[in-house]
């Protein structure tokens, strides 16, 4: 049984380390100073709300170290490393991003790779360090690069994983993204792997892997924006979204895949929209011929305003007051990071509109729906179908998921019926 490190137990590194131990029948050493990690294994406080987490956590056997330098001491080689690498308020997709974009932070990265390969050296130990955070091209040469010395070995190793499916992503990820300056550098990393899944690896230089990661996440973002596009024709012209998308999706050679081309709200997340924005910043630094991801993250919110414009004007015309129905950005979760429902009340409340906003998996109690209202279903609950609106209220569903109602308008945006 081998044992690996792990420095950063939060919303990723937690949920993953647990997967090795039970999954991979590693031991696992892992370090974060937050309290946090130590509550959730004991009970005394919730765990991220991951598919498939209490089995997880029963009899899970996570060692918990007191310092990195513990972790040095105790993995057979190899510590991944997934610390926060957090964006600045206003630059997450919940409210119009500011004029200037930005980069996200590397404090805490930084710091955790120092502690690290200064740990590595005190022990004379070789240590490879897989840096799973994300971040963009060229943030390992700038600034982590730097940091190592003749007993430390760099892998970039980034995870395709959606909150709320964690567990399900690590043990079947589409491939495993490795970036290295040497091939030979991964095979400790790639031995870790092969205890969890057969996934293929794709192996290539640094800051490939950097720029493949956040590429991943900003193409789908970009599919978004374009299903959104094709919805607000549809909407105007009176053809239907959803036909368009099913025929899209017959195109798989062509078209790649189906997911993310069906109209509704803009892409959310905790990664999504900050990675367009990061980008955007890129592509100045860069001064890239356009910046055509900058575009595609003010075409998002773009879109919202659409939507927003189009609930003002119902409620000027019916008189009845906005409520927005989630706040979540994924169906069936309570998670608000990168949100555009968050983004579409921020829109309609700047323009001096009073907005009702309730989310069942977010806020206490009930909402009354005993007087009619102008509804719009912002996050795709599954709970939502069976709410009973007053005859009278008008119901803008931009997913085309809700059913019909007595005495109840409902617009599925963009489709026919
Ligand atoms: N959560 C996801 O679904 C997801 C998906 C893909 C990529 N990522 C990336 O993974 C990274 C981590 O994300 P997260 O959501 O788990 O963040 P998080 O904020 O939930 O957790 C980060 C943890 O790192 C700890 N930490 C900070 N500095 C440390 C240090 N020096 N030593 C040890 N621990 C330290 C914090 O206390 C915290 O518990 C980020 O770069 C994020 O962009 C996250």
């Amino acid at each position: 049984m081998s044992t690996a490190g792990w420095i950063g137990l939060g919303k990723l590194g937690a949920v993953c380390a647990l997967t090795l131990v039970k999954h991979g029948g590693h031991q696992v050493i892992g370090y974060d100073p937050s309290p946090r990690p130590a509550q959730i294994l004991r009970g005394d406080a919730p765990p991220p709300q991951e598919e498939g987490i209490e089995a997880l956590l029963a009899g899970a056997d996570l060692t918990l170290a007191t310092s990195p330098a513990q972790v040095v001491a105790t993995t057979d080689r190899v510590v991944f490393v997934a610390v926060q690498t957090p964006h600045s308020p206003a630059y997450g997709g919940e409210q119009p991003m500011p004029e200037e974009p930005r980069d996200f932070e590397y404090q805490y990265l930084v710091q955790a790779v120092r502690d690290l390969c200064r740990a590595a050296e005190e022990q004379q130990k070789q240590v490879t360090i897989a840096v799973v955070s994300t971040c963009l091209p060229g943030t390992m040469n700038r600034l982590i690069r730097p940091l190592l010395n003749e007993w430390t070995t760099l892998v970039y190793n980034p995870a395709f994983i959606a909150m709320g499916t964690t567990i399900a992503d690590y043990l079947n990820p589409e491939f495993v993204l490795l970036g290295a300056d040497d091939p030979r550098h991964v095979e400790p990393v790639l031995d870790i792997y092969a205890t969890v899944h057969d996934r293929p690896a794709q192996i290539m230089g640094i800051e490939s892997a950097e720029l493949t990661k956040v590429a991943y996440n900003v193409v789908i973002s970009t599919k978004i924006v374009v299903a959104n596009a094709l919805m607000e024709i549809c909407h105007k012209t009176g053809a239907d979204c959803d036909d368009v998308a099913d025929a899209l999706a017959m195109a798989t050679d062509r078209v790649v895949s189906a997911k993310y081309m069906r109209g509704g709200m803009g892409d959310g997340g905790h990664c999504h929209p900050r990675d367009l924005i990061a980008m955007s910043w890129l592509a100045q630094r860069l001064d890239l011929s356009t910046d055509v991801l900058g575009y595609m993250a003010r075409a998002r919110e773009a879109q919202s305003d659409w939507l927003a414009d189009l609930a003002q004007e119902l409620a000027e015309q019916t008189g009845l007051d906005i409520c927005i129905l989630g706040k979540a950005y994924k169906p069936g979760s309570d998670l608000t990071g990168g949100s555009p429902a968050l983004l579409l009340a921020y829109q309609l409340r700047e323009r001096g509109i009073k907005v009702g906003h309730y989310d069942p998996h977010i806020d206490r109690g009930t909402i009354a729906l005993d007087t009619p209202g102008l509804f719009v279903i912002a996050t795709k609950h599954d709970a939502f179908v069976d709410y009973r609106f007053s005859p009278g209220s008008v119901v803008i569903d931009p997913h085309g998921y809700m059913p019909d109602q007595p005495g109840v308008t409902t617009i599925r945006v963009g489709r026919k019926t």
